[in-house]
């Protein structure tokens, strides 16, 4: 499930997370099961003497189900329906809606070049800190800046000597870490095959 950078606003918070538990945290709660039965996995299996209902798989297993009840984390009705706890100040952002609006650079350094922001949702929304993202068509660099101002490693290629110029001048006009100075990074060149 992907979240946005946007955090969500008090009005959000009260909305979307009804409940208050002992501890004064907010939260929602969500089924324990999902569309889809599940045909010989252990989602589909028993848990406290009871299947997922037809049509339906459990979304974890009968061991985490069991874990997640013992730290608390699933919550019963008094006519036995359990359903999982979702806590506000576990959520770093809004839900991402199916449309994205995002416009293209005013003044793009590079004629096919995308939205900074819009690269770095989509990093955040795929990839954790420390993984590494690889742009093979990396043009004008957008994707990489984006990697590395989202903490992540990335990898970019491109034919096009401009292009690496131009990745190469945007990566310079940004902070590597907030201890370093400059980006740091191998700038390797690919033999011409027809010399070798
Ligand atoms: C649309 S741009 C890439 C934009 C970029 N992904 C970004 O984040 O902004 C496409 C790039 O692919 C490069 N390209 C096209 N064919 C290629 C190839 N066979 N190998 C490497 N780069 C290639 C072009 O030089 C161009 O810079």
């Amino acid at each position: 499930m992907a979240y946005s950078d946007t955090l969500l606003s008090e009005h959000d918070i009260e909305r979307l997370f009804r409940k208050v538990n002992e501890q004064g945290r907010r939260y929602a709660t969500v089924p324990l099961h999902a569309p889809g039965e599940t045909q010989n996995g252990s989602t589909g299996l028993e848990w406290k003497g009871m299947r997922p209902p037809k049509g339906r798989h459990w979304r974890s297993s009968p061991e985490v189900l069991e874990e997640l009840d013992k730290q608390g984390l699933i919550e019963w009705s008094a006519t036995g329906v359990s359903r999982k706890k979702i806590f506000a100040d576990e959520k770093v952002g809004k839900k991402a809606q199916d449309i994205w609006e995002f416009k293209d650079p005013q003044y793009p350094s590079y004629p096919t070049e995308k939205n900074l922001d819009l690269l770095k949702f989509m990093i955040r929304a795929s990839s954790s800190e420390g993984d590494i993202v690889l742009d093979c068509f990396s043009g004008s660099g957008t994707t990489i800046v984006a990697a590395q101002e989202c903490g992540r490693k990335w990898i970019g290629i491109d034919c096009s000597e401009q292009a690496i110029e131009v990745a190469q001048k945007r990566l310079s006009q940004i902070q590597g870490d907030l201890f370093s100075g400059p980006v740091e990074y191998t700038l390797i060149e690919q033999l011409d095959l027809a010399d070798s």
